[in-house]
């Protein structure tokens, strides 16, 4: 089979194309196989191809996250997708039974793993997982949508939803638009009915994410962001904060922090190092928190939006699987607005 692969860290350089991969075959009831169509870009993709400690990248590794395509085969076991079904795929899955599991909460679970990081890829032409990851693709999605949606939609919604649980009319932070999780954060914080200040370092992004609904947009290359934001609000700041970008941010989302805010980070894209003012903290009565990804009902509810014409991710550019050096550089140079997507291999 094609496929794109990841022999050592380095960089999106060390990257190879081959089409001599051999099919991952089906050995477990529970799993599928899926033949992949369209695949779609991550931060996490440059992190995992930059290196990351205990990640077993070799000669045939298959990196990639995000994927959507055919069923191709199916476990005994399995009766929810069958051969010939669109499907797209939620990249994490938990296989212990622990506390975690038992209560629903994939992701907190040592045994979580995530496509292309602990598991072969979405970048090749065929990629197993667990059937449970398989989900049909509601009608009028197209491939590159499909592909775009999971990882990013999913990471929001549980920063969005369960764990910052922004209210209509609450004023929410949410730095560095561009990005695939901040657009999709945006799109719930304006169903929701949210006031929504973006930030980017580029007013062309900050045009087009005011035409996705977002309420303000502060340029942070150009603009003080907790100082503007404590101005146009009569000092009060913002009810939430949702950050993925790290270091860089950091000062600036607790600056427009208001009392008894909410602050949820899954990422430090600019570095992983924060300094806190406790006092700040206690005497402001903030609340900081953590979110990684999110549980098989939150794949499944986000699948739900989709169908319904709530949630759509934004693609940005789609580049043919040959390119796909190309389209990590270009996700590493920070141009895009929302979504790089690979196209793998033809589809219907
Ligand atoms: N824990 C989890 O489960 C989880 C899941 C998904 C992602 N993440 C993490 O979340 C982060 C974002 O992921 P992603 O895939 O959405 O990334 P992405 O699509 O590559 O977007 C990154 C965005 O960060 C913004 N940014 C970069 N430097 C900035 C700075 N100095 N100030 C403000 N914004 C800055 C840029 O926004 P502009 O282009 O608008 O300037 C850029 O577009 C990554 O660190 C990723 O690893 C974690």
């Amino acid at each position: 089979m094609h496929g794109l692969t990841l022999p050592a860290p380095g960089g999106p350089s060390q990257l190879v194309l081959r089409d001599d991969l051999a099919v991952p075959p089906l050995a477990n009831p529970a799993h599928v196989r899926v033949r992949i169509v369209a695949a779609a870009l991550n931060h996490l993709d440059l992190f995992v191809a930059d290196g990351l400690p205990g990640i077993p990248l070799g000669p045939g590794w298959v990196p990639g996250a995000d994927g959507a395509g055919i069923v191709d085969a199916v476990g005994a076991e399995v009766s929810h997708v069958r051969p010939g079904d669109r499907v797209l795929l939620n990249p994490g899955y938990a296989d212990a039974d622990d506390e975690y599991t038992r209560a629903g909460d994939q992701p907190l679970s040592p045994s979580y793993k995530i496509l292309g990081e602990h598991v072969p890829g979405t970048l090749a032409e065929f990629v197993t997982c667990p059937a449970s990851c398989a989900h049909p693709i509601p009608p009028g999605v197209s491939w590159e949508e499909a592909a775009a949606f999971p990882l990013a939609t999913l990471t929001a919604w549980r920063m969005v939803h369960a764990r910052a649980r922004v209210r209509r009319g609450q004023h929410v932070l949410i730095q560095g638009i561009g990005g695939g999780v901040a657009l999709a954060a945006l799109a719930m914080c304006h169903d929701i009915g949210a006031v929504t200040w973006v930030t980017s370092g580029s007013d062309e992004k900050l045009a087009r994410a005011a035409r996705l609904g977002a309420t303000h947009g502060l340029n942070y290359r150009t603009t003080d962001v907790a100082r503007a934001i404590r101005q146009a609000t009569a000092k009060r700041g913002v009810d939430v904060v949702i950050d993925s970008v790290g270091t860089a941010t950091w000062a600036s989302s607790l600056g427009a922090l208001g009392r008894a805010g909410r602050l949820v980070t899954c990422g430090g894209t600019s570095g992983p190092m924060l300094e806190t003012d406790v006092r700040k903290l206690f005497w402001n009565q903030w609340t900081l928190m953590g979110s990684t990804m999110g549980s098989e009902d939150e794949f499944a509810a986000i699948v739900r939006e989709l169908g319904a014409g709530r949630l759509r991710p934004v693609v940005d550019r789609v580049f043919p699987l040959a390119e796909g050096r190309a389209a990590y550089e270009h996700l590493a140079s920070g141009r895009q607005f929302g979504k790089v997507v690979i196209r793998v291999s033809d589809g219907p």
